[in-house]
């Protein structure tokens, strides 16, 4: 009846047991099934009898191994989930009496680079595989640059099927030499490369005889004694506040997970946006109260102080603090089938906080294959660009090189909810810092009532040919003999200036709006009552604009003409050149039209006359109050 004391001796073990994490990046035919199931054969016999002896007491000692060992193994894939991608990365966990392992197996073709990444993004060592007949392939430097990318900084260059090449020293060193020209320019921490044979065990759990040559660890050995980990809790110490936890009036706690550092009561902290300082009261856990916590353990802080803090905020060391900013660089794997698009806005979550962000600037693309720079407008599915980025608010963020927690984000689609990018902060961009808002005497409202009547932006919406210019003509024309103040921004006339190094490929269309949008918010601030005529095809921007506005200064009127009769008016005879292949990326044709879903107005134009629905419009907007 020892048994119990054997489990918990077991347990206890495997929880003071450090864990590495791992990734295999390599394909089927450099033999990475046949090494991880070698590793996972070899090492698990022991784990297994007693897992099974576990599985038995289960009942009666509770479950706390599987507990502590399987949700390890499945939480990589709820994050995932969470963040609405489904991606294959297969995790396997296996322990020696060192150490436990979990390791991430992915696809290593190039269509499944952001399988790759996702695998990549909470590993801390990435075991490279090279088929030894082949050497160094393209693939093998993709690999690698999406590692270092993705934070690893410890790799192992797996030679295998050392045996294919007789066992020679020079096949082995020669890879060795081609895989450093370039892996040095990477910046990994530790590097090492190892002869190996997975399918007939030469080096992977013990050395071999086979390469008398070879002086270093077995792959096992080195992946049992690699120190990857000493880093994150020497890190600044930083706590992303996951929520406020306020069960009564006389407890304010700030929970969340230690991103950096480590913590022990009394220490001073600030709020990284907001500079406030204080000292830490308290550190509560799960097991009461800790002297001390660090990087990983989820705790809720309370402080000596009354400090305004909330969701997204970073509690920080005073000394040295994360960056807080709206603008930073950063690289971009792209992981959707629909292409990036500077200028839209994307929800950008990074830590606790959620904010709307957008690519101000696709600095580069990155050949992922060859680490060359190439121009591009847009980033397409598994495509790496390194890009400016704008924030609609600052956040607390640290270089991604520096803290992955801090410094890795992931872009949402707005209307989707699917996670479209992730993205590694380089550096922060300071350029806007030293531009303030200058405060002006006369403002929005004096400017309006000067002119009689409450500033709006009209939102033509529709196919081209719809009719939407021919309509907001009348409305201005109107308006102006009522004595208002207008403005027309027509997209053909706004192509002729502002916009006019704007084209129609997707990226060029959301700039025009941006764009568009800015100028007709200016006029609003101006008094003016801003018609725009633009067939602005997408809603994300359509609702941009609308944001940027107050609510009642946004009315979007859908010009809801069938395609068939914008095609059968063909006012310029644009229709019947793009049927032609004439005209690319035409909208309606080959070029898609997101209807609106929440316009104010709907003007359908088959069944009356241009002026019956330019009275109409101004008709709504004395109702509304605009026209006082
Ligand atoms: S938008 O899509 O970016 O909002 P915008 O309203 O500025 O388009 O310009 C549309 C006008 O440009 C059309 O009315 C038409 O006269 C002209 N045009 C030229 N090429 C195209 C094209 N490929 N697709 C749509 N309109 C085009």
């Amino acid at each position: 009846m020892n048994a119990p004391t054997e489990l918990q001796q077991f347990l206890a073990a495997q929880e003071k047991k450090t864990l590495l994490r791992f990734l295999t990046c390599g394909s089927v035919d450099d033999g990475k099934s046949t090494l991880i199931g070698r590793l996972l054969y070899d090492t698990k016999l022991l784990f297994e009898d007693t897992l099974a002896s576990l599985e038995k007491d289960s009942k009666k000692f509770g479950t706390t191994g599987e507990d502590i060992d399987f949700a390890l193994l499945v939480d990589g894939l709820e994050a995932e989930r969470e963040q609405g991608i489904t991606i294959d990365v297969a995790y396997r966990f296996f322990a020696t009496d060192k150490r436990k392992f979990i390791v991430a197996d992915t696809p290593g073709h190039e269509q499944y680079t952001r399988n790759m990444a996702t695998g990549a993004s909470n590993s801390e060592l990435a075991v490279i595989l090279i088929d030894a007949r082949k050497g160094v392939l393209v693939q093998t430097r993709r690999h690698a640059y999406i590692c270092a990318l993705l934070g690893i900084r410890h790799v192992v260059l797996a030679v295998n099927k050392i045996d294919l090449v007789d066992y020679a020293q020079q096949v082995f060193d020669k890879i060795v030499a081609e895989f450093r020209d370039f892996s040095a320019a990477l910046g990994f921490v530790s590097e090492i490369a190892i002869p190996l044979s997975a399918r007939f065990g030469v080096n992977v759990m013990a050395k071999s005889s086979q390469t008398p040559w070879y002086e270093g660890p077995s792959l096992l050995e080195h992946l049992e004694l690699v120190d990857v980990d000493a880093a994150l809790a020497d890190k600044p110490f930083r706590l992303p506040v996951q929520w406020v936890n306020r069960p009564n009036l006389d407890f304010r706690g700030f929970s969340g997970t230690i991103a950096g550092g480590r913590i022990r009561a009394g220490d001073s902290v600030v709020v990284a946006k907001s500079g406030k300082a204080s000292k830490v009261a308290r550190i509560e856990s799960h097991d009461g109260d800790l002297p001390e916590a660090v990087a990983g353990d989820a705790v809720t802080l309370t402080l000596a102080d009354e400090v305004d803090i909330s969701r997204g905020d970073v509690l920080a060391a005073p000394g040295v603090r994360p960056a807080v900013s709206d603008q930073f660089a950063a690289h971009l794997l792209w992981m959707a089938e629909e292409e990036l698009l500077p200028g839209r806005q994307y929800l950008l979550k990074l830590g606790s906080a959620t904010v709307p962000a957008s690519v101000s600037e696709l600095k580069h693309k990155v050949d992922v294959n060859t680490l060359e720079h190439l121009a591009g407008k847009t980033l397409a599915l598994n495509e790496v660009g390194y890009c400016n980025f704008a924030l609609s608010q600052p956040l607390a963020f640290d270089p991604y090189r520096e803290n992955r927690d801090t410094g890795g984000f992931i872009l949402i689609d707005r209307f989707t909810n699917a996670t479209v990018a992730a993205g590694m902060i380089d550096f922060s961009l300071m350029r806007a810092t030293n531009v303030h808002w200058q405060a002006l005497d006369v403002n929005k409202a004096a400017r309006a009532a000067q002119k009689g009547q409450k500033p709006v932006i009209l939102w033509f919406t529709g196919l081209s040919g719809s009719g939407k210019s021919t309509i907001a003509n009348l409305v201005e024309k109107k308006l102006v003999a009522e004595g208002k103040h207008t403005y027309l921004l027509d997209g053909d006339n706004v192509r002729h200036g502002l916009n006019k190094d704007l084209g129609f490929t997707d990226a060029d269309r959301v700039e025009n709006i941006r764009r568009v949008g800015e100028v007709a918010k200016l006029f609003v601030d101006a008094g003016i009552i801003v018609l725009t005529a633009f067939i602005s095809p997408f809603r994300s921007e359509r609702r941009m604009v609308r944001e940027l506005v107050a609510k009642a200064e946004f009315i979007e009127i859908f010009v809801d003409t069938p395609l068939e009769i914008c095609m059968q008016r063909d006012p310029k005879g644009l229709y019947e050149k793009a049927k032609a292949g004439a005209i690319k990326n035409f909208t309606g044709i080959s070029s898609p039209y997101e209807l609106p879903e929440q316009a104010e107005l709907i003007i359908h134009t088959v069944k009356a006359e241009p002026k019956h629905h330019a009275q109409a419009v101004v008709n709504y907007l004395r109702d509304k109050g605009y026209l006082i």
